[in-house]
């Protein structure tokens, strides 16, 4: 039976690439997808979500969510300026502001995002998995107003963090940078986490040639999907260049793909993570205790360091090839 899922989103190229291959895998039941401010600001995550599901033919509520961070934009100098967006924004060719797909004609769902996780969430009759591949203050945020939700997640797979790779600094990931606050709330919250951080996502690059070879399945979500790898690409060619030429990763479609087989996941580990809210250089870094030193914090992860890249790129071409 396909998997309950509630997709939480910062739309974003690879969150676009995530939502297709949601919708589209057999395996999974997309539930809702919220939006939150990441990639870019609230309104920009969501027009974009709603333009792809619309652009699939996908008849998904979407829930808009927080437009800022917990508490990490009020301190001055701690982060550059919130929404993430602008000229010196680095990532802006992998992003773009808008995807290049129409305007949407539906609106996102009346209450917000928190409001309707927590309410879907409490009066669940069963256990929901939630698949975060944005900044994690929408589930922070329920967490602070109704602890006992966690009872009725599954578990939470989430794209953030970093092991022995990073992205936004020389310690952090831009998920758990955005919002450390809110990182840290979530794992410490007790539902069993999955997390698949730069060093898996990284490791299962998609290469130019495989974005043409999307392009040239044919279907809705293929083809959008390998235009976006392409601009992905592009922006990584010029501000953060792979040790492969020519490729990127596509971080928040493996989080997907992690659920509908976890085999795509290769070296995890075990352990207990925590997120540095310290400010200053570590702020927002991921700290994984492989050694198990601090006995006051229980594993609470399953923390995966490589990805298996063939494994990737096939399930990908298999679940966006399909017509909704
Ligand atoms: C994460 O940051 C965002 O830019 C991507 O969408 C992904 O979720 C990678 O660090
Ligand atoms: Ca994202």
């Amino acid at each position: 039976m396909a998997e309950k899922v509630i997709l939480d989103v910062d739309t974003g190229s690879d969150d676009a690439i995530a939502i297709a291959t949601a919708f589209l895998s057999p395996d999974i039941d997309l539930l809702a997808v919220c939006t939150v401010n990441g990639n870019r600001s609230v309104e920009i995550t969501t027009s974009n979500t709603l333009r792809l599901l619309e652009y699939l033919g996908a008849d998904v509520p979407v829930y808009r969510g927080c437009h800022l961070p917990m508490v990490a934009s009020l301190t001055p100098g701690r982060r550059k300026h919130v929404p993430f967006t602008g000229p010196d924004n680095k990532e802006e060719d992998v992003h773009g502001d808008y995807l290049p797909l129409p305007e949407p004609t539906r609106k996102a769902q009346p209450e917000h995002a928190v409001v309707w996780l927590v309410d879907k969430l409490k009066n669940s009759k069963e256990k929901i998995t939630l698949i975060f591949v944005g900044p994690l203050t929408n589930l922070a945020m329920a967490l602070r107003i109704d602890p006992d939700i966690v009872k009725n997640i599954k578990q939470v797979i989430i794209m953030g963090g970093g092991y022995l790779v990073n992205n936004i600094t020389a310690g952090a990931e831009f998920n758990f940078w955005i919002d450390p606050e809110a990182a840290k709330i979530v794992a410490d919250c007790g539902a069993p986490l999955v997390i698949v951080p730069l060093d898996a996502t990284h490791a299962a690059y998609v290469t130019m040639e495989e974005a043409e070879e999307f392009i040239n399945l044919g279907t809705p979500g293929s083809v959008i999907s390998g235009k976006l790898i392409k601009q992905r690409i592009a922006g990584y060619n010029a501000f953060q260049p792979m040790a492969v030429p020519n490729a990127a990763p596509i971080h928040d479609a493996l989080a997907v793909c992690a659920l509908i087989d976890r085999e795509v996941l290769r070296s995890c580990m075990t352990v207990n993570m925590d997120v540095s809210i310290a400010h200053g250089i570590t702020d927002g870094m991921s700290l994984f205790d492989t050694g198990g030193r601090d006995r006051n914090r229980k594993p609470n992860a399953i923390v995966a360091k490589d990805a298996d890249r063939e494994k990737f790129v096939g399930m990908m071409k298999e679940i966006l090839g399909r017509k909704n």
